[in-house]
């Protein structure tokens, strides 16, 4: 069927569109109703069938004949080592950690706490969760003690599980002092704290408890049917205020999408290599390193370490080459960072990525150079695509699957079939093809997109139901074109992203304005030329101080890398004599990221004092000309 048609009638008939894609997944019991109200009169799909995630992603997969080939590869330049899993052998390590976490107490609809780095354990840790019925919830290793702590006060978490340190490179980051700060500082106590001990960072375990120890001693557990509305997980992202919100997947919803979106958007078969370079503390990595590959009898590649120095930036082509990869899916700052290193691209040369057939791109905006160097590199069609933690797969694509469509450099593709994509003006009316608004998707929201936060129905409706009624509002601006083409110009809120990692500037002002010195600050999102976005703190110091601004602009710098993490790239603040606001006290945000950005802005007639405009472009200038010589 062409995509024109499905798209049609996606829309026409939601319901009788997901219940037909809903055959293609084996539940234990088939849903009789696709769409229903629950309790807060919101959307759920699928809420009377029966199944089980991790049945789907490994168990079916040995009944259907796939339990000889391969599920996952590893691959760690840092560490240096390789490792395969067939369906048969992650099955039984999932069944037997399943066994650890029900010894530990967890059943169906617990929660359990991941916060471990890109390895295996990782993907076998969150399998046995779902095998269980049991929720887990990872947080992000680049995340600091303060987030962890959040995070498990709002999961209540029954198990915390975690390894013993991540890698960057050539440096190791021990994850046990951040988990005991983490604990420490949280009010809700975890039952138990699992450790999986790596050879390249042993500890001695105090409270905790040793993950190969209880594996040694555990009984494999088998699946646990839950109905199609029981949620997977939660992932916690970052909103426009200093709490995270906690991302609801349900087991039903996302099955269904994940296994469309497979065929529909990536033009995968079951059988076939799918590689995301991300990270599992990510939404991509949850939907397409881990359930989306696996639901779909696909081999997933786990990949740990960077795309540059791994020795060097053709590690990806080698991943590439040895794997057979067939679809490669990762951010743009990638092939920058790759680019920056390598700007002819020359280790291409030493590798055969014939095997790959489309790269997609997505995390952040994709910028028309970056796209072109990639496709001249690769030779592949390049596809961008545009979706978020809460849509929990592609809104916006070049469905591959389905018919290719031409690529457009700049836009992020064509609405996906279940997804009525529209811009609407500060009134919620559509706007003319090419004219910005707010893109916003007409409800029902399709199955696998979040239907609600994890116990706040409150800021979930507040957030993204009541801005304009009927619609979700997905945050991002952007506009259409004649033929459907959406363009996604960047966010409408406070939320930034950095090298495609997705942060609030609400959050870091947060840290900087609880520094004694501190009268009042602004934290914006820069363009950065590898990281797309960096933070960038302006702070307003008390008259009282006495403090030498170098210490305090160091000291900023440090809180916000202890507070959030490392991630965050908070290298810059600027100490200034006063902020540009409206008479009302809003601060201009937009207008100084214009100013750093030297684009050209309009002064609104509401602002409080003209002459701080000057003051702060005058600064801004000095700050540049002095980080560029
Ligand atoms: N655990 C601990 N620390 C981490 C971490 C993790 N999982 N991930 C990042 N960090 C640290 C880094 O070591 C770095 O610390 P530093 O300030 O001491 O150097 C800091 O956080 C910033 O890291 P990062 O943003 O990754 O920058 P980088 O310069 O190390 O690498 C890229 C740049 C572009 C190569 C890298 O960001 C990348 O691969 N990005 C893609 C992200 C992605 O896949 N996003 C998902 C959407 S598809
Ligand atoms: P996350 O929730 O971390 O996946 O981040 C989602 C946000 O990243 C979106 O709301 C966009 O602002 C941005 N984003 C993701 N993909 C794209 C894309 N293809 N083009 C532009 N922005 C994107």
């Amino acid at each position: 069927m062409k995509y024109q048609e499905l798209y049609d009638r996606s829309m026409a008939a939601p319901e009788l569109f997901w219940e037909k894609e809903a055959q293609n997944i084996a539940w234990f019991s088939a849903p009789k109703q696709s769409l229903s109200k629950d309790e807060d009169n919101l959307d759920r799909w699928f809420a009377d069938g029966s199944l089980n995630t991790c049945y789907l992603a490994l168990d079916y997969h040995l009944e259907t004949g796939r339990g000889d080939q391969i599920a996952l590869i590893y691959d760690s330049p840092v560490t240096g080592t390789k490792k395969t899993y067939t369906f048969r052998s992650l099955t039984e390590k999932v069944a037997q950690f399943a066994g650890v976490l029900q010894g530990l107490g967890v059943s169906k609809g617990d929660t359990v706490v991941i916060y471990m780095p890109m390895i295996p354990e990782t993907a076998i840790a969150m399998l046995a969760c779902a095998r269980l019925g049991a929720i887990h919830s990872v947080v992000f290793g680049g995340f600091a003690a303060h987030e962890l702590a959040i995070r498990i006060d709002d999961a209540r978490p029954k198990v915390l599980l975690t390894a013993t340190a991540g890698i960057e490179l050539t440096k190791i980051i021990p994850y046990l002092p951040i988990v005991r700060m983490a604990r420490e500082e949280a009010s809700h106590n975890v039952d138990s704290c699992v450790v999986f001990q790596r050879d390249v960072h042993p500890e001695t375990l105090i409270t905790e408890l040793d993950w190969d120890n209880l594996l040694s001693k555990a009984e494999p557990a088998s699946y646990v049917p839950v109905p199609g509305n029981h949620p997977l997980y939660i992932l916690y992202t970052s909103g426009t205020t200093g709490v995270p919100k906690g991302i609801v997947r349900e087991h039903g919803g996302h099955a269904v999408a994940l296994r469309f979106s497979m065929e529909a958007i990536y033009g995968m078969k079951p059988g076939e290599v799918y590689w995301a370079a991300s990270d599992v503390g990510w939404v991509v990595g949850h939907s397409y390193i881990v359930y989306g590959p696996l639901i779909h009898g696909c081999t997933t590649v786990l990949y740990e370490g960077k795309p540059v120095k791994c020795p060097d930036a053709g590690v990806f082509w080698r991943v590439i080459e040895e794997y057979g990869v067939r679809v490669f899916f990762t951010a743009p700052t990638v092939f920058r960072a790759i680019r920056q290193a390598d700007p002819e691209g020359l280790q291409k040369a030493n590798y055969d990525t014939s095997s790959l057939r489309h790269l997609f791109l997505a995390g952040e905006r994709c910028d028309i150079a970056t796209l072109q160097w990639a496709s001249k590199l690769l030779r592949v069609p390049v596809i961008d695509h545009w979706w978020q933690t809460e849509s929990g797969w592609p809104m916006l694509a070049n469905p591959v699957g389905i018919e290719p469509q031409p690529v457009i450099p700049g836009s992020a593709g064509l609405p996906v079939p279940g997804y009525d994509i529209q811009i609407l003006n500060q009134d919620g009316q559509q706007t003319p093809a090419h004219v910005e608004g707010a893109v916003a998707i007409k409800l029902p929201l399709p199955p696998g997109f979040l239907p609600n936060l994890w116990n706040d129905t409150e800021r979930f409706v507040k957030s993204y139901l009541s801005r304009f009624p009927g619609y979700y509002i997905s945050g991002d601006g952007g506009y259409k074109n004649e033929d459907g083409y959406v363009f996604i110009t960047g966010r409408i809120d406070d939320i930034i992203n950095v090298a495609g990692h997705r942060l609030s500037t609400a959050e870091m002002e947060e840290v900087v304005s609880s520094h004694d010195a501190v009268a009042e600050c602004a934290v914006i999102g820069v363009k950065d030329a590898l990281k797309g976005q960096i933070p960038m703190g302006f702070v307003v110091l008390k008259s009282s101080n006495q403090e030498p601004l170098h210490q305090i602009q160091s000291k900023l710098i440090l809180m916000v890398r202890q507070t959030i993490g490392p991630v965050a790239s908070f290298k810059d603040v600027m100490v200034v004599k006063r902020l540009p606001k409206t008479r009302s006290g809003k601060i201009l945000r937009k207008i100084m990221r214009a100013i750093v950005d030297g684009k050209t802005y309009k002064t609104p007639s509401t602002i409080e004092d003209l002459s701080v405009l000057a003051e702060i472009t005058e600064l801004i200038n000095a700050y540049k000309s002095n980080s560029s010589s």
